[in-house]
């Protein structure tokens, strides 16, 4: 029987309880597609931290390296000035693991769930290769004359050919494949009749960052016009881009960008799909370890109230089933949460599901 090595990292706050969840739902469809899936749990987060004064030991990136996926529940502490965690768990692993890309499907599931109104499942469905390694948050730049009236700040953002490259090749495939590859959004035959084919849009601010988005411009016309000619190529500045999802996110279909502007609209994305309790990304080194997550964070307030909703984490682990080439589990999965969605949930929402957190694991791993 085919077995998988998987590193768990549930974190701080609600993390380790929805990773419990997910690990359920995991396991069920591990056992009704006959694969195996084998566990090994890592303490890292703020509790750690604090007990050791130590974010992530150099000995455990060799380790989780020999892992071809890590599920990570969510990172942030209250008692952690913010960014120690970040920056010493969550962006080194993203980093020095070269994670370099972060996948984030904006997908509805179910129109009552969507803040905008008259938007279905059809018109939201849409991903966003967000690059994971560059532009603002490599730590370039510093302060110089800190804390005198005449202190500078200087953040640079990192945009190097062969990151934006690799990026934009893998959205290109990405959005070539995606159809193909997705059971659940097979094109409708009036669409291919109507011309429409894979399309990625490149998100930027050409009008005013005239260097890095210059390259990224250049590079994706580069590109898609050398290798991936039926995909269509389009443009729309980031703040544009945010007008779009809430206004026709029905045009979108794959969009990359930089790593600051998918940082920002993706939590745009995670609420027009219906919040963060159903919000999931994968960091993915396509030739290495991948990252799955639930976007969204550590929740402290409501930790152990078993309020939160788990389907976020229970995504990121379809994700990386999809990621480690269990296409039909992964599906299962999918189909069993879109089923507890439209069926079961009163709302998406912490504390306003109708069940707590591990009774919608349940309800999912019943239904796998
Ligand atoms: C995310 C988060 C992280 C990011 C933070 C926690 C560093 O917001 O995964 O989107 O900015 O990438
Ligand atoms: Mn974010």
């Amino acid at each position: 029987m085919k077995s998988y090595d998987i590193a768990v990292i549930p974190g701080d706050g609600t993390g380790p309880e929805v990773i419990r969840e997910a690990i359920k739902a995991l396991e069920a469809a591990a056992a009704k597609h006959e694969f195996r899936l084998q566990f090994t749990h890592y303490d890292f987060g703020g509790d750690r931290f604090l007990r050791t004064g130590e974010a992530l030991p150099d000995s455990a990136l060799e380790e989780l390296r020999r892992f071809p996926a890590i599920l990570l529940g969510a990172i942030g502490h209250p008692e952690v000035k913010p960014g120690i965690l970040e920056k010493g768990i969550l962006l080194r692993i993203r980093f020095e693991l070269e994670q370099y890309i972060n996948l984030r499907p904006v997908k509805l599931y179910d129109e009552r769930f969507c803040p905008l109104k008259g938007k279905k499942p059809e018109d939201i469905d849409f991903v966003v290769v967000r690059e994971n390694n560059e532009g603002l948050y490599t730590g370039a730049g510093g302060l110089v004359f800190k804390g005198t009236p005449h202190e500078v700040a200087i953040q640079e953002s990192v945009n190097t050919r062969r990151g934006v490259e690799r990026c934009l090749r893998f959205a290109f495939d990405y959005a070539r494949n995606r159809r193909a590859r997705s059971p659940w959004k097979g094109l409708k035959p009036e669409e291919v009749a109507a011309g429409k084919k894979a399309q990625l849009t490149l998100c930027g601010k050409t009008n005013v960052l005239t260097y890095a988005f210059d390259l990224w411009e250049r590079a994706f016309h580069e590109i898609g016009e050398a290798d991936y000619p039926e995909v269509k190529r389009d443009y729309a500045h980031v703040d544009a881009t945010t007008m779009w999802f809430v206004k026709n996110p029905e045009w979108f279909d794959v969009i990359v960008t930089d790593n600051m502007f998918g940082d920002i609209i993706t939590d745009l994305g995670a609420m027009i799909q219906g919040g963060m309790g159903i919000a999931a990304g994968g960091n993915i080194n396509p030739q290495g370890t991948s990252m799955f997550e639930p976007i969204g964070g550590s929740a402290p307030k409501y930790t152990g109230k078993g309020v939160i909703n788990p389907l976020a984490a229970i995504c990121a682990g379809q994700m990386m089933l999809e990621y480690l080439g269990e296409k039909e589990a992964a599906a299962a999965i999918e189909r069993a949460v879109i089923g507890v969605v439209r069926n079961k949930l009163k709302d998406l929402a912490a504390g306003r599901m109708g069940y707590s957190t591990s009774e919608v694991g349940d309800l999912v791993a019943e239904a796998i």
